[in-house]
C-alpha cells in the first residue's frame, strides 16, 4: 500500500469510528485515485479495515456505482425495469447502445463513457430514467439522449462516486 493510501485509510476510519464504516468511502477514494476498484484496493481495503479480502470483495460487488473494471469518466445507467419499459426504455436503450457503439456494461472505443442498463432507479413516475456518474435525468427520449450526450461530451465529468 501506498504512504498516501495508508494515511488516507487511517484518516476516513478515524471519521468514521472503526474500519469497516470506513470501507465504502475508502474504495471510493480508490476508484478516484486509480479509475476503478482495482485488486489492489480490495486487498488494501481488506488489510485497513480488518475485513477479509473476500468480505471486501463481496460488499464492493453490491454497489453499482464501484466498478471492478475500467470505467469511462461517463457512466450512463439506463433503468431497464417495468415502469421504465412501459415509458419507453426499450426504445431509449437501442438507441443509446447504437449512438455509443457499445452493448450493456461496454465503454466507448475513446474509453470515455460506460453504458450500463440497470434494474430500478427509484424514478418510475419519470419513466423512462437515466443516471449519469451522479445525476438523475427524467422521461428521456431518445432526441433528450442525444443533446445529452452533447453536453456530456463538452465538459467535465463529476466523479462517478464521491469519496466523502
Ligand atoms: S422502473 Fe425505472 S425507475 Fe423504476
Amino acid at each position: 500500500m501506498t504512504p498516501a493510501r495508508e494515511a488516507k485509510g487511517k484518516t476516513l476510519i478515524a471519521a468514521h469510528h472503526d474500519g469497516q464504516s470506513a470501507l465504502i468511502p475508502f474504495l471510493q477514494y480508490c476508484q478516484e485515485e486509480d479509475g476503478y476498484v482495482t485488486p489492489t484496493a480490495l486487498d488494501d481495503a481488506a488489510t485497513l479495515t480488518g475485513l477479509t479480502r473476500g468480505e471486501v470483495e463481496s460488499i464492493a460487488s453490491f454497489y453499482s456505482l464501484l466498478f471492478q473494471r475500467p470505467i469511462g469518466k461517463h457512466v450512463i445507467q439506463v433503468c431497464r425495469t417495468l415502469a421504465c419499459m412501459l415509458g419507453g426504455a426499450d426504445e431509449l436503450r437501442a438507441h443509446a447502445r447504437a449512438r455509443l457503439g457499445v452493448t450493456d456494461g461496454g465503454t466507448t472505443s475513446d474509453g470515455v463513457f460506460t453504458y450500463e442498463e440497470v434494474e430500478c432507479l427509484a424514478a418510475c413516475d419519470k419513466a423512462p430514467c437515466l443516471q449519469h456518474n451522479l445525476r438523475y435525468h427524467y422521461n428521456v427520449t431518445p432526441a433528450e439522449f442525444d443533446r445529452l450526450l452533447e453536453q456530456w461530451k463538452n465538459e467535465r465529468p463529476e466523479a462517478a462516486m464521491p469519496a466523502e
